[in-house]
């Protein structure tokens, strides 16, 4: 009999509703639908489409879950739910669905924060997480750099894009180039397919100059998409595979060596990276060969680990209780831009 507590995890921030259970640190279960096929065709995601498929899927993911897991609902100890950041009505049915079942079960319930969960989740995967270390999020909503010390106590945010996410570059280079929505993995394929991937260089964004400096772990890719546009409208023949290489290669060297610089100057050891991004195979190229030129490890969980689900909820959940945090206020709601520092409501 493990007499370790067992913590409900609950994701609904976007598109998947993610359901997980944990026992201590350890996964029993995770569970996740997706109502990205009902999106595609609007080429994007539609908040009231989500909201309503997470409301349909909670109650079958829920049970699902506690069936493959062998436990019953009132065996839970503690419930974790994402409270931001993500789309207001996802995140109301998440927590509100939480709130219902903490007040039913009278266990505590915390509010944590999603972008954080995406590093914690790869305490299931390689182990528990050093106590100092650089988080690379990248995703179609995020790309980040935090400093983590103590990953249920202190998370300092150094930098993010101040434009578009890494993902959402590769999905808006990829619908101009004809690919189907979300474009970057078959963006990842083209690029990969490049029979010369050197023969065009696209510029970096903040990547010299007094922005160098001045936005040391900042990213920018808004600019890089018009210049591909420009030399699409101007070379109506180009080579896509060429095209898609270039742009891949100016994301993926400014992400590589911004998380790189980070660990250098903040003295640490290890890099651990999350979200949908971390699929990307040129980002885990360069992130390898330069990191371990610093004799800096990387951390990237499996890939059904680096896109939405409950178990990264979960894992925040377990850490806070295993820390003694105290729970989150009743009255807490959808926090849709939760700031990075914020590890949950308290
Ligand atoms: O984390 P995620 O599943 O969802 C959120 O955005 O929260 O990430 C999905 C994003 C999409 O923009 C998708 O196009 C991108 O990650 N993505 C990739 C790759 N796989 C997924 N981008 C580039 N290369 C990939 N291999
Ligand atoms: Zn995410």
């Amino acid at each position: 009999m493990n007499s370790a507590p067992l913590i409900l995890g609950i994701e609904s921030t976007c598109d998947e509703t993610g359901i997980a259970l944990v026992r201590g640190t350890e996964l029993l279960t995770d569970v996740t639908a997706t109502s990205m096929d009902q999106h595609v065709r609007f080429g994007g995601i539609i908040p009231e489409i989500a909201s309503r498929a997470h409301l349909e899927s909670f109650m079958p993911a829920l049970d699902t879950a506690l069936d493959q897991a062998g436990v019953t609902l009132n065996q839970v100890d503690a419930i974790a739910c994402a409270a931001g950041p993500g789309l207001v009505g996802s995140l109301t049915v998440g927590i509100t669905s939480a709130k219902g079942l903490a007040t039913s079960l009278g266990v505590p319930l915390y509010g944590v924060n999603h972008v954080i969960g995406h590093l914690a989740i790869d305490m299931f995967e390689h182990g528990r997480l050093p106590d100092r270390f650089i988080g690379l999020v990248a995703s179609g909503g995020h790309s980040n750099l935090l400093l983590i010390e103590n990953i249920a106590r202190s998370v300092t945010e150094l930098g993010g894009t101040l434009d578009d996410a890494a993902g959402e570059a590769f999905d808006k280079v990829g619908r101009l180039l004809g690919l189907p929505y979300p474009a970057g993995p078959h963006m990842d394929r083209l690029a990969a397919s490049a029979e010369n991937p050197a023969a065009l260089r696209f510029p970096r964004g903040l990547g010299a100059g007094k922005d160098k400096d001045r936005y040391r772990y900042d990213f920018s890719f808004s600019g890089l998409k018009t210049a591909v546009s420009r030399h699409l409208t101007q070379n109506p023949d180009a080579d896509h595979a060429e095209v898609a290489a270039a742009f891949s290669e100016s994301i993926n060297d400014s992400l590589s060596a911004k998380a790189v610089r980070a660990a250098v100057e903040q003295g640490c050891n290890t890099i651990v990276v999350g979200g949908g991004f971390a699929a990307n195979s040129r980002l885990r190229q360069l992130l390898a060969e330069r990191a371990a030129k610093k004799g800096v490890e990387v951390r990237i969980p499996p890939m059904r680990y680096c896109t939405d689900n409950g178990a990264q909820i979960a894992a925040i959940g377990a850490l806070l209780v295993e820390a003694g945090a105290s729970p989150s206020p009743a009255n807490f709601g959808p926090d849709s831009s939760m700031d990075l520092s914020e590890i949950y409501v308290s």
